[in-house]
């Protein structure tokens, strides 16, 4: 039987490229998406065409009952996980002082609670798999982002909850993350972000979402790594010039 991801925010981006990744990698993939029925259809096709089972599923990470619809369709369908991606995420610009109670609630349920809520759902299938879970966080999850103050909060509790959950579903479920740096800029990002991105990077460049997709078939195929961290990001975090 193929082995099984589940790639939760699947259809789009960084996400759209981890699920056909890993089906190029050979797995069976259940693409979770939120408000992206069309390009979740469209990634499945193109898993289909590449010989893989696929399946796109509508549910909101946030809610259990969304997760828990997710996890559902997983079991009917395949019945096993080796691998989850928790990869949905939001990205909203907000200075501390800035950030509504309403938004502070909604980027820590995406962001945070999901994760937890996505391993709490499959933990069973993950183990009988001895499966790998990676969780994707940015370089906000160890550093003081203030123009993206709730966002950095939740980023780097979930690098925390990356190490909790290394320890609890040790020793047969490895957990991980991976930190990239600018790999796909937001869609509406003007030329003049990339550019302080690519130039922010020591390596001088962009990277791109196949540099993700890399590392969490590196992740999930490294027997000895849990509770670690592996940041993606051309030299960004070095800091100096
Ligand atoms: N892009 C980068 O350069 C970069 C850099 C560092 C870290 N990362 C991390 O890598 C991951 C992917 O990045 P990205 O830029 O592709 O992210 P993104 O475009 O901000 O969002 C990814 C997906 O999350 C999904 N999502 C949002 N809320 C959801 C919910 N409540 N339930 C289920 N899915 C939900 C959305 O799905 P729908 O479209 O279906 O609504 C969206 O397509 C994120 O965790 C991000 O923090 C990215």
């Amino acid at each position: 039987m193929a082995r099984t991801a589940l790639v939760t925010g699947g259809a789009r981006r960084v996400g759209r490229a981890i699920s056909l990744g890993l089906a190029e990698a050979g797995f069976d993939v259940l693409v979770n998406h939120h408000a992206s029925p069309g390009d979740a259809q469209d990634v499945v096709d193109r898993i289909e065409a590449l010989g893989q089972r696929a399946v796109a599923v509508q549910g909101d990470v946030s809610t259990s009952d969304g997760v828990e619809r997710v996890a559902a369709v997983l079991r009917e369908r395949f019945g096993r996980l080796d691998l989850l991606v928790n990869n949905a995420s939001l990205f909203q610009p907000r200075r501390l002082l800035e950030v509504e109670e309403e938004e502070w609630d909604r980027v820590m349920a995406v962001n945070l609670k999901g994760p937890f809520l996505m391993l709490k759902a499959t933990a069973d299938l993950l183990d009988q798999a001895e499966g790998t879970v990676v969780n994707l966080v940015d370089l906000s999850a160890t550093q003081p982002w203030t123009e993206y103050a709730h966002h950095a909060v939740s980023k780097a509790g979930l690098l925390h909850l990356t190490r909790v959950m290394a320890r609890a579903m040790a020793p047969r479920v490895r957990v991980n993350a991976i930190a990239p740096g600018s790999v796909l800029p937001p869609d509406d990002a003007e030329d003049a972000y990339r550019e302080r991105s690519r130039r922010a990077a020591a390596l001088g460049t962009l990277g791109t979402p196949e540099d993700v997709v890399r590392t969490v078939l590196f992740l999930h195929r490294s027997p000895f790594i849990t509770g670690e961290v592996v940041v993606v990001d051309g030299g960004r975090s070095l800091g100096g010039r």
